[in-house]
């Protein structure tokens, strides 16, 4: 069994996160999204896998390189244009001649793959795609579906008089090969407006699926922040990460002065320091290599990697990517801060 993700998209919405790296590469409690969600399908015994890539194609292939160091088997496939997501899928044609798991890769789901596997072949279908219940379905696609659970209908983005079901599509799917035949080549195509409704037209059975009681996707800074908010709370599961048992988790050996406080739930990557007085926590990730100066002070905040907090700094209800440097005594609360914007003193508020 092999699994697609795409991660071509621009993530315009995930700006300024996504000005540096791909949406499925931010961090996720101290670790990449799409590292999380290929662990999560190694726990079903799938371990190739082909990355559709466009924006930012080199931070992805960098990071993962041919996924020996994780366990994987890696393939690429880099768009020179964005082709949509129908057309991605249609753009990895080559490497699929069985059933196979496509995926959006900027969500976060407990959906049991296996299970979701075994519910397409019982189903006879073409496509299944995994619903979650939202109870706002304006800014999704919404599928409606009858009584034996195959789609009868796709509404993206209903307004509110049109709203009938309250299931969207989760962005997982399982397709059946001979479907690619349906895509057009050579030209942007989405799943979601044009492939699935063309489908339907054509009489072929695409199953809903709805084993999903946790899903989120993290294509604005809001839903990011959420992300980790879940993470704290224990919503979302971190197979390495429990709060409730152990309110500071780190990746490696941190250096903490005596006189820092901590109060989790606090995660650290690795190699962090943090020096006297500092106060951190809670709801605080410090990615790899951060340093936090004397007496700063950081509660509720995202530090990405290679962050550093000169002497004094607060922060309060932030996200600072990677590389920042924030200078001692700044106070910056309910924003998002990036090199470039802390060198020109401009910031974002979230
Ligand atoms: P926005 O610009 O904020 O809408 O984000 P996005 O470009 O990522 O679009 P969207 O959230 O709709 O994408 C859903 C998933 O499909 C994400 O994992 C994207 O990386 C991926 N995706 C979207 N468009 C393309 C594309 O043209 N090519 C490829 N390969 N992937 C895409």
């Amino acid at each position: 069994m092999k699994a697609l993700f795409l991660v071509g998209g621009l993530g315009t919405r995930l700006r300024p996160l996504t000005d540096r790296m791909p949406k499925p590469m931010v961090p996720v409690m101290g670790k990449p999204l799409l590292e999380r969600n290929m662990e999560a399908l190694k726990l079903h015994g799938i371990r190739e896998i082909v990355l559709s890539t466009c924006y930012r194609p080199e931070v992805i292939e960098q990071y993962f390189g041919n996924g020996s160091d994780f366990g994987l088997k890696i393939r690429y496939v880099c768009e020179e244009s964005p082709l949509g997501t129908g057309g991605a899928i249609k753009n990895c044609e080559q490497y699929f001649d069985d059933t196979f798991l496509v995926f959006n890769a900027d969500i976060l789901s407990n959906i049991n793959y296996s299970e979701m596997l075994r519910y397409h072949k019982r189903k006879k279908a073409d496509v299944t795609i995994a619903v979650t219940q939202v109870e706002n379905p304006s800014a999704y696609g919404v599928i409606e579906y009858d009584e034996d659970g195959y789609a009868y209908l796709f509404k993206e983005k209903p307004a509110p008089h049109e709203v009938v079901s309250h299931f969207i599509n989760a962005g997982v799917y399982v397709f059946e090969p001979s479907v690619l035949w349906k895509i057009a080549s050579g030209r942007p195509v989405s799943v979601e407006r044009e492939v699935f409704p063309k489908l339907l037209e054509q009489g072929r059975k695409i199953a809903v699926y709805k084993g999903c009681n946790y899903w989120l996707d993290i294509g604005t800074p809001e839903k990011y922040i959420q992300a980790h908010r879940d993470g704290f709370e224990g919503r979302l599961h971190l197979p390495e990460i429990n709060f409730h048992e152990r309110a500071v988790y780190s990746a490696s050996d941190p250096h903490i002065s005596g006189t820092a406080v901590l109060r989790g739930p606090v995660c650290l990557g690795r190699n962090v320091r943090i020096e006297a007085g500092a106060a951190v926590g809670p709801n605080v990730v410090i990615g790899d290599n951060g340093q936090i100066g004397k007496k700063c002070k950081v509660a509720n905040s995202i530090l990405w990697n290679n962050v550093v907090l000169e002497d004094g700094a607060e922060l309060s209800e932030c996200i600072v990517t990677d590389g920042s440097t924030v200078e001692g005594a700044s106070k910056l609360k309910h924003s998002i801060y990036t090199p470039d914007m802390i060198k020109s003193a401009k910031h974002l508020a979230v």
